[in-house]
C-alpha cells in the first residue's frame, strides 16, 4: 500500500492504539496523534502504555509503518481519512461529554479534503451536529465494538463493520469499507444516525442481558436454584445464546455504564422515558450492594473488619479500572467502616490513582493476610489457582464472597471456607458455613 496517503488516527487510547496498530498490520501507513505527550513519548520508544494482549507485538512488527505525534498539523498535512478515537466520558447528568470530539472537529481544516471517521461512541445526532459545524468535512460513523482484553483479536476478526454515511460522504464510506474489507466481517452500510444508534443499542442490550441474569440469580437464591445451571439451559436456546449470561456483581468499565446512561439520557432529551434502561441501571447498582449483605450475613457489622478485594480491573486481561465494580465496592465497604485492601495482577498503577484510600497489596496472599473476608471482583485465572487451603490459615475468618461465580465452591468448602456465590444453590453457600461458623461468630465480636 505504499504510495497511498497514511491513515490518521486521533486519540491513542484503547480504541485508537488498537486501530492504529491493526491498520498498520494490514499494511497501511498510519499517523497517530494524541494530546497526551507522555503517551506519545512512550509509543515512540515502542513502549505500550496500556495492558492489552497482542499490542506489543503489533507495534514492534509494524514499527516502520507507524508514526506517533502530538501535532494535529502533522496529521492534517499527510492524512485524508481521520479516525477519531478520543474519549467520550459521562457528564454528571449522564449525557456523553463530547468536548474532546468538539476539540478535534474545531481543528479540522474546512477544505473538503478530509473525512472524519467517528469511532468514538457518540449519541445519535452527533454526526448531524458536526456536519452543521464543519460542513466541508465528509463525516462517517464507524463505531467500534472491540472488547478490552481481546481487543486486537476483536478488531482483526469483527462480527460486523458498521459504516454510516449520508449524502456527499459516500466516497469516504467506500474508502473505509475498502480498508476493513480484508477483515471479512459483514458490512453494515447505513445512514449516520442509525450507525450511531447501533452502537448504543448493542451495548444497552448486552447490559440488559447482564442485569436480567443478575435478577434471575437473585430469585434463584430465594428458591434454591442454581443460576449457572439456569443460564446454561437458557443459553443453549439459539434465540438467547450463552454470552452475557454470567451472574455476578454487575457490569462496569469505561463503556457499559456510560453508554447505557447516555442512551437513557438521549431518549430523555427527546421526551421519551426509557423505562427498561432505568431498571437495568438500578439493578446493576443494587447488585453490588448484595455483596455487602453477604459479608454482613457472616461478619455482622463491617466496621473495623478487613476486606480483601481480589481483582480491581473491570475485567481480566486489562489494567483499566474506570467505572470498575471494585471502585463501588471499595467505597461502600469503607462507608460501612471496613478497612479495604486490594490486589490486581496488572492494574496497580491505575488503582493507585483511582483507589487512593485502598491499601494496595503486592500479591493475593498479602491481601488476604489477616483479612476477615475475600471478595473476588475480577476473574483473573491466578485466583482460581491460589492455594486456598493455606489462605484459610492466613485469614482472620475463612470467608469468600465470589462476585463472579469463578471459584470452585466445593474445593473452597473442603478447605473450610464459608463460600458465597451469586445465585448459587443454598447448599453451595451453606456447606462451608458450618466449618467457618465458629470463627465467623468470633469475628463478629472482634
Ligand atoms: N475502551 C473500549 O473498550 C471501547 C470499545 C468501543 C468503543 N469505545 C469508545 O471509543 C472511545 C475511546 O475510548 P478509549 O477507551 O480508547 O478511551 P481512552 O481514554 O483510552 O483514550 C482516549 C485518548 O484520546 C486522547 N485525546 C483526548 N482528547 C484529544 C484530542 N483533542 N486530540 C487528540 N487526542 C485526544 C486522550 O489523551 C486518550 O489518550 C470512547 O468513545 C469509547 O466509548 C471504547
Amino acid at each position: 500500500m505504499s504510495g497511498e496517503r497514511p491513515i490518521g488516527v486521533i486519540g491513542v487510547g484503547w480504541v485508537g492504539l488498537v486501530t492504529a496498530t491493526c491498520f498498520a498490520e494490514l499494511g497501511h501507513q498510519v499517523i497517530a496523534m494524541d494530546i497526551d505527550a507522555k503517551k506519545i513519548r512512550s509509543l515512540n520508544r515502542r513502549k505500550v502504555p496500556i495492558h492489552e494482549p497482542g499490542i506489543d507485538q503489533l507495534l514492534e512488527r509494524n514499527a516502520e509503518r507507524l508514526t506517533f505525534t502530538t501535532e494535529m498539523e502533522d496529521v492534517l498535512e499527510s492524512a485524508r481519512l481521520l479516525f477519531c478515537c478520543v474519549d467520550t466520558p459521562p457528564t454528571y447528568s449522564g449525557d456523553a461529554d463530547l468536548s474532546r470530539v468538539q476539540a478535534v472537529v474545531g481543528q479540522l481544516a474546512d477544505n473538503g479534503d478530509h473525512a472524519l471517521i467517528m469511532k468514538s461512541t457518540v449519541p445519535s445526532g452527533t454526526g448531524r451536529a458536526i456536519r452543521r459545524d464543519a460542513s466541508d468535512v465528509a463525516y462517517v460513523s464507524c463505531p467500534e465494538f472491540l472488547k478490552e482484553g481481546t481487543a486486537v483479536n476483536d478488531f482483526l476478526h469483527p462480527d460486523r463493520v458498521v459504516i454510516g454515511a449520508d449524502a456527499g460522504a459516500e466516497w469516504a464510506a467506500d474508502e473505509v469499507e475498502a480498508i476493513y474489507r480484508p477483515l471479512g466481517g459483514e458490512m453494515v452500510r447505513t445512514d449516520v444516525a442509525s450507525a450511531e444508534m447501533i452502537k448504543l443499542a448493542a451495548n444497552a442490550f448486552l447490559a440488559t442481558k447482564i442485569s436480567f441474569i443478575n435478577e434471575i440469580a437473585n430469585v434463584c437464591e430465594e428458591v434454591g436454584a442454581d443460576v449457572t445451571e439456569v443460564a446454561r439451559g437458557m443459553g443453549l436456546d439459539k434465540r438467547i445464546g450463552p454470552s452475557f449470561l454470567r451472574a455476578g456483581v454487575g457490569y462496569g468499565g469505561s463503556c457499559f455504564p456510560k453508554d447505557v446512561s447516555a442512551l437513557k439520557q438521549l431518549a430523555g432529551n427527546t421526551g421519551y422515558h426509557f423505562q427498561l434502561l432505568t431498571a437495568v441501571i438500578e439493578v446493576n447498582e443494587l447488585q453490588k450492594r448484595r455483596v455487602i449483605g453477604k459479608l454482613q450475613k457472616h461478619l455482622g457489622a463491617l466496621a473495623g473488619k478487613t476486606i480483601a478485594l481480589l481483582g480491581l480491573a473491570f475485567k481480566p486481561d486489562t489494567d483499566d479500572i474506570r467505572e470498575a465494580s471494585s471502585l463501588v465496592l471499595a467505597a461502600r465497604l469503607q462507608g460501612e467502616g471496613a478497612k479495604v485492601r486490594g490486589y490486581d495482577p496488572v492494574a496497580e498503577g491505575p488503582a493507585g490513582k483511582l483507589l487512593p484510600t485502598v491499601e494496595l497489596s503486592g500479591s493475593a496472599e498479602e491481601a488476604l493476610d489477616g483479612a476477615h473476608a475475600a471478595v473476588l471482583v475480577t476473574e483473573w485465572p491466578e485466583f482460581a489457582e491460589l492455594d486456598w487451603a493455606s489462605m484459610r490459615d492466613r485469614m482472620a475468618t475463612p470467608l469468600v464472597v465470589d462476585g463472579r461465580n469463578f471459584l470452585d465452591p466445593k474445593s473452597l468448602r473442603d478447605a473450610g471456607f464459608a463460600y458465597e456465590g451469586i445465585g448459587l444453590t443454598s447448599s453451595d453457600a451453606q456447606a462451608g458455613e458450618s466449618a467457618a461458623e465458629a470463627e465467623s461468630a468470633e469475628a463478629r465480636s472482634r
